[in-house]
């Protein structure tokens, strides 16, 4: 545990705890569109109709952000295309920018190269943040003089730079690394800058106004600030923001920091986590550290299993969880790993303690402005015709095909020269591009040419296609009229 000088954790790891934002068929969803009474207004930050869901996912956020919901689980319930995955991402916007929220679809779990359940917990331990203060010591002030020499080889360099406050002047002697990292932000005679002493990181905060005068040394954009006062060396206090996950990663001596860029850290020994666990306790007692529970969405949870989900219901009672929300768009359907059925493929010890919310098929007039954003989003024009055909296609399909089809429609636009897209692009994409059902008809028309493995757990629309299920199951949709 030596090694976790907290600012040793580089200050741009809380930045990766957001990147899920550029997913690409949601980038147009900025919120949840409520207003300050968490009233859900027409059409906002991206966000159309779905006003009860929508509305309870501000009140479900407003008692993360008071710490009351730790801990608890949310299920978003609903047909295929009605905006779970839309909203649950519109929370993760709404949250302040050092909440952690991870995302994983639930068939990850079972295809990363490590048990599920450690999958599940690394996903946990990513949903909870440590904010950890801690005092550094830094020296500012304006630069006197640097003076280097080099050695005949140039191999080995020494130096000394004196400093100077209002109030005082020092000189310190420089060493390899402190040259380099003075002439990479090119530090000159007359410059205010600030060392952090124990990462020796070295910032340049402007020129000194007393230099004002020396015109040659500066561009245009140079910025000018006052010789600071009082004593060279003080100390300073800072705020970094990481998941436990991230604190696992780098404490573990097999991964190494290295692991959290290239996002493939592995099996995490739970000894560690046990010391990482006591130490984080150990901080917060002192005042140095504060938990922030984040949000974990999963999404597609009906792919679970049994012992995946018997995992989740221990994991939430861990005094360290974050709020739990999962999606399913199953209606009754098979607990996978048993042969029990139960509402959205969750076990009953679990439905117990979810707070259920429902999502509903779109009106025609959402659909429509649903589409007019994508488009916007997209910079696709739309003659009214092609928004007429796009909106039927949608009420026959589903709005996440119709969304796709957009762009497609565009390539085509674009070939014929026009300016907009116009419904004989539309339907030309749509002869194109099969959806679900009319793929299912296609496939079920070449069955004596396809290989179709038996007992797959493939289910279209939620009925089984192809040969009965050998478990002689079927699991029963949610109705998408
Ligand atoms: N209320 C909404 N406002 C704006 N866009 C939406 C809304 N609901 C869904 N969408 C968009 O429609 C598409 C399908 O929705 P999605 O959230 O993937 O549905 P689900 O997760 O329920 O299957 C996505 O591109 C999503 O961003
Ligand atoms: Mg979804």
């Amino acid at each position: 545990m030596e090694r976790i000088g907290a600012s040793q954790l580089l200050s741009g790891v809380s930045y990766m705890m957001l990147s899920h934002k550029d997913l690409g068929a949601h980038s147009h969803i900025r919120g949840l569109g409520l207003d300050d009474r968490l009233e859900p207004r027409e059409s906002s930050q991206g966000m159309v109709g779905q006003a009860k869901a929508r509305k309870a996912a501000g009140m479900i956020l407003k008692m993360v952000q008071e710490g009351r919901i730790a801990g608890r689980a949310m299920l978003f319930a609903g047909p295929p295309s009605t905006g779970k995955t839309a909203i649950a991402l519109g929370m993760a916007q709404t949250l302040g920018p050092d909440v952690p929220f991870t995302m994983i679809a639930a068939s990850e779990v079972f295809s990363l190269s490590m048990s599920k359940t450690e999958a599940l917990t690394q996903a946990f331990r990513r949903s909870i943040g440590v904010r950890i203060k801690e005092e550094t010591e830094i020296i500012e002030g304006e630069v006197v003089e640097i003076q280097i020499d080099r050695s005949l080889t140039g191999a080995t360099k020494t130096g000394k730079l004196t400093i100077k406050t209002t109030d005082m002047e020092t000189i310190y002697d420089l060493g390899n690394k402190m040259i380099d990292a003075l002439s990479k932000e090119k530090v000159t005679a007359g410059d205010v800058i600030a060392i952090d002493k124990t990462s020796g990181k070295v910032t340049k905060l402007g020129r000194s106004f007393a230099r004002s005068r020396d015109y040659d040394a500066m561009g245009a954009d140079t910025k000018f600030v006052q010789c600071p006062e009082g004593e060279i060396q003080k100390r300073k206090e800072v705020v970094h923001t990481v998941s436990l996950h991230e604190i696992d990663v780098i404490n573990s001596r097999t991964q190494g920091f290295l692991a959290l860029f290239a996002g493939d850290t592995g099996e995490i020994k739970p000894e560690l986590r046990n010391q990482i666990n006591s130490k984080v306790a150990e901080w917060r007692e002192e005042g140095k550290a504060e938990i922030i529970p984040g949000v974990l969405f999963i999404d597609e949870v009906h792919m679970l299993d049994i012992e995946c989900f018997s995992f989740l219901n221990r994991a939430l009672e861990n005094e360290l969880a974050p709020l739990v929300i999962m999606a399913s768009n199953r209606g009754v359907a098979r607990i996978r790993g048993t042969n029990l059925h139960s509402p959205h493929g969750l076990p009953p010890d679990l439905l117990d303690r979810v707070l259920i919310v429902s999502t509903q098929p779109y009106t025609p007039e959402d659909v429509k402005k649903i589409i007019n954003i994508r488009c916007e989003e997209e910079d696709v024009s739309l003659t009214s015709e092609g928004l007429e055909i796009l909106s039927r296609l949608a009420s026959e399909t589903t709005l996440r095909y119709v969304l796709n089809l957009i762009s497609c429609a565009q390539m085509l636009a674009q070939k014929r020269k026009a300016e907009a897209v116009d419904s004989e692009d539309v339907k030309r994409a749509y002869e194109y591009f099969h959806d679900e059902k009319r793929s299912v008809e296609w496939i079920s028309d070449q069955t004596n040419y396809l290989v179709s493995e038996e007992g797959v757990d493939f289910a279209v629309g939620g009925q089984p296609f192809g040969k009965p299920k050998t478990d002689g199951s079927s699991e029963v949709p949610m109705d998408e009229s």
